[in-house]
């Protein structure tokens, strides 16, 4: 099918907040126990206990903001568990995500450590579910104070001197479910009267976010912006890409069909649709754009790999979660002046997850070459682009491609599509208006024979990027052929 898009080079709109870019690490299955943090003594190679293999890919993806401890583990997480010599800390039960020992050996300063490794900004979510004030108060004192106080000094015995920078701080997670079963109005005063101790010391400026809607709940979002959005810098939203059902059965990440491949990107679609009605009403009281909307939780989420635990949320990874993350982070690029942050679920061995790990062994996921091509947006302005893009009927229901462009600061014009389509190849006439004549450009391409393509540990590349070459260009403008199920990445200098 022949589709034209337009792309406006020298009108920018919204910058595009590189934490859009952002990742998401819980204490659940095994994120961060094996996928992250193996410790010291461990026989897998690791810098203070980080394994290396790990945090080396994650470092060439250029990781904006890390939130964690989670999640639904976040209103059951008490910091004071967590730091101390490690063979002193607290063994819990992690109820809520396989009831397995939570040894603690990865706390606060781990946490920030990482963070500094990968030269990434700590997003914290506090408790609030089954969390006092003064505990959630005292960790940002902890943290962040550099004058003398019990918590400082505490900080200081257990080995760091200079407070952390600490910017993003979620007050509780999913407050109308795993985080309380609040009502709206119930978790506003709550949040109200939270963040009111949640200081700001030194020079440490706080960006603080309140718990926010779950899919489209549209009655929460108007709830917290009506009684807190003076309060709050932003306000969270979460949405996972689930073919099935929640509870009766999600499918299967690798044995699907195209009517399951279809749904799956109908509702990648749907966040669209999900973000533009928040917007709105965020649109009505803050008219400004001065309160971000905060998507820390997105992704897909499919039934667990056969014989794995099903508390730890372990499944693979295809070329269409690949394409999934395509159209999620192109949707997000075109709602920048709303949308500050976007965190994908999960970091390692979880949901969506960037990395697999078993062992010694690792694998990078087609998802993580999506964001290693798609990096080129971060910080960049954002380019009206026009998509003239028909739906076949026989073939589909949704657009056959999606895209977003950005501008960087050197000039540069970037141009993301996908291909959404499963059998057809997409013939793409592109014009980048406002470019002169004298341009080059380049392309890569993340694409699959079979819809069931994806990396192991046997098999590490088979879904890769390479040099995409399927393309006429004159001057600024270019005739491209996108292969089914397909994410390309353009650049034009
Ligand atoms: O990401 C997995 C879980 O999904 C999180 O812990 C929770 O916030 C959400 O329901």
């Amino acid at each position: 099918m022949k589709h034209n898009v337009t792309v406006t080079t020298d009108q920018q709109e919204a910058v595009i907040s590189r934490h859009i870019y952002g990742h998401f690490a819980e204490h659940l299955g095994r994120c961060i126990y094996e996928g992250l943090w193996v410790g010291e003594d461990s026989s897998i190679p690791n810098t203070n206990g980080i394994r290396t293999d790990v945090l080396k890919a994650l470092q060439n993806i250029n990781i904006p903001v890390l939130r964690w401890p989670g999640g639904c583990f976040a209103d059951e997480y008490h910091w004071k568990d967590g730091i101390g010599p490690r063979e002193e800390r607290k063994r819990m039960v992690n109820t809520h995500w396989g009831g397995v020992v939570e040894n603690n050996h990865f706390g606060t300063h781990e946490f920030l450590m990482l963070c500094e490794m990968l030269g990434t900004e700590p997003y914290i979510c506090g408790n609030v579910g089954s969390g006092s004030v003064q505990e959630m108060s005292e960790w940002v004192e902890y943290m962040t104070f550099d004058g003398e106080s019990p918590m400082a000094d505490w900080r200081r015995d257990n080995g760091r001197q200079e407070p952390w920078n600490v910017t993003y701080f979620g007050v509780g997670n999913e407050s109308w479910g795993c985080g309380g079963h609040m009502r709206p109005e119930f978790y506003a005063d709550l949040y109200r009267q939270y963040q009111t101790y949640v200081r700001e010391y030194n020079d440490n400026q706080l960006y603080k976010i309140a718990g926010g809607a779950n899919v489209d709940d549209y009655r929460w979002t108007e709830v917290l912006m009506r009684e807190a959005a003076p309060f709050m810098d932003g306000l969270s939203l979460h949405y996972y890409t689930i073919p099935g059902d929640f509870f009766k059965g999600k499918g299967s990440a690798l044995d699907f069909n195209k009517a399951e491949w279809d749904i799956t990107m109908e509702r990648a679609l749907h966040m669209d649709t999900l973000i533009s009605r928040h917007r709105a009403i965020m649109d009505s009281y803050d008219p400004e754009e001065k309160v971000g909307l905060i998507v820390d939780e997105w992704g897909t989420w499919f039934d667990v790999e056969p014989g794995t635990n099903p508390g730890f949320l372990y499944q693979q990874n295809t070329i269409r979660d690949a394409v999934v993350a395509g159209v999620t982070l192109n949707i997000f690029n075109r709602h920048a002046g709303r949308v500050h942050m976007a965190n994908i679920a999960q970091m390692v061995n979880v949901l969506q997850a960037m990395v697999h790990t078993d062992e010694e062994k690792m694998f990078l996921t087609p998802t993580y070459h999506v964001f290693h091509m798609y990096q080129v947006h971060q910080d960049a302005a954002l380019l009206p682009i026009h998509m003239d893009t028909g739906i076949s009927g026989e073939n589909r229901a949704y657009p056959q491609i999606h895209g977003s462009a950005s501008k960087q600061a050197d000039g540069v014009v970037h141009v993301s599509l996908c291909n959404l389509d499963m059998e057809e190849d997409a013939d793409v006439t592109l014009d980048l208006r406002g470019l002169s004549d004298k341009v080059n450009w380049e392309g890569t391409i993340l694409s699959a024979e079979h819809k069931h393509d994806h990396n192991t540990f046997e098999d590490p590349e088979r879904v890769r990027p390479q040099a995409f070459q399927d393309f006429k260009a004159g001057g600024a403008a270019a005739e491209l052929r996108l292969p089914p199920m397909s994410v390309v990445v353009l650049a034009v200098s």
